[in-house]
């Protein structure tokens, strides 16, 4: 892994809203295959983060690189970047006056020239792929809540992304729901051989998934870790905060 293609890379990047800064001198780089996850305390900024790098925010300072080009989320070329973004949001909002083979038949519709019996195929495809097949027909009220976020992901890969940005994908998902989540973020990693970039604060996740973590300090704006979470736990020269944060399990097995 260590020799792999850096896909994203993040330099000096400084994160504020106004005169509020988030984070700033971020370094550090996604790798092809890996799974990133970006981690640390509520209000510490994953989620600004997540929208920096998708372009949804510009960069105060700093650059992010994709394939080793900046990205430039106003330029033209940002485009075609962009089209290569799978994206699951906290929310994974889908369009409830829709079924959920129209949900993921969306981005389709509108970013390819497939004809409609092509778009169904893919549809299908992509919702067995979730664990959805069949359940096109349904609306998104009529599924349950690990359903829904399913649906969201077949959405999020309806166009074969190379990247996979999720934020929370398991916020508000029993335990068990959310093992599954999880599951099939790394089943999905491997057969579309994307690179994936999870924001989470859930431990269960985190040690699941993440081959690298980045933890994010609110106290110092800092990132202090960028590790795989196995390693850091014992590693008694990582900062106590990131030890703390991981070990919180074994204070509470119900967090
Ligand atoms: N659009 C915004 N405008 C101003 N401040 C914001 C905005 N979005 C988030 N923040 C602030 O930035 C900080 C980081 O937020 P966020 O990235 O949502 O944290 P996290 O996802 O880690 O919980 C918080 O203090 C939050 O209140
Ligand atoms: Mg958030």
């Amino acid at each position: 892994m260590t020799d792999s293609e850096i896909i994203i890379q993040a330099d000096g990047l400084k994160m504020q809203y106004g005169n509020y800064v988030v984070m700033e001198s971020l370094d550090f780089v996604v790798r092809r295959g890996e799974v990133k996850v970006i981690m640390g305390g509520s209000g510490c900024g994953k989620s600004t983060l997540l929208k920096h790098l998708i372009g949804l925010e510009r960069a105060a300072a700093g650059e992010i690189r994709y394939y080793g080009k900046v990205f430039d989320p106003d330029a033209v070329s940002a485009d075609a970047i962009r089209r290569r973004f799978g994206v699951l949001f906290q929310s994974g909002a889908l369009w409830s006056s829709m079924s959920v083979a129209e949900n993921v038949a969306m981005p389709l519709e509108e970013y390819t020239d497939l004809k409609p019996s092509e778009i169904s195929e893919i549809v299908e495809f992509k919702l067995s792929l979730v664990g959805l097949g069949g359940f096109g027909h349904r609306f998104p009220a009529e599924l349950s809540g690990g359903m829904r976020k399913r649906a969201g992901l077949a959405r999020a890969i309806a166009l074969d992304p190379e990247i996979l940005f999720f934020d929370e994908p398991s916020a508000g998902l029993d335990p068990l729901s959310s093992r599954r989540l999880d599951d099939l973020i790394l089943e999905l990693r491997d057969a579309l051989g994307a690179t994936v970039v999870v924001v989470t604060h859930e431990l269960a996740s985190i040690f699941a998934i993440a081959d690298r973590a980045l933890f994010l300090d609110a106290d110092s704006k800092r990132a202090l870790c960028d590790a795989n979470p196995n390693d850091l736990v014992d590693d008694l020269s990582a900062d106590f905060k990131v030890r703390d944060f991981l070990k919180r399990g074994e204070l509470n097995v119900n967090d």
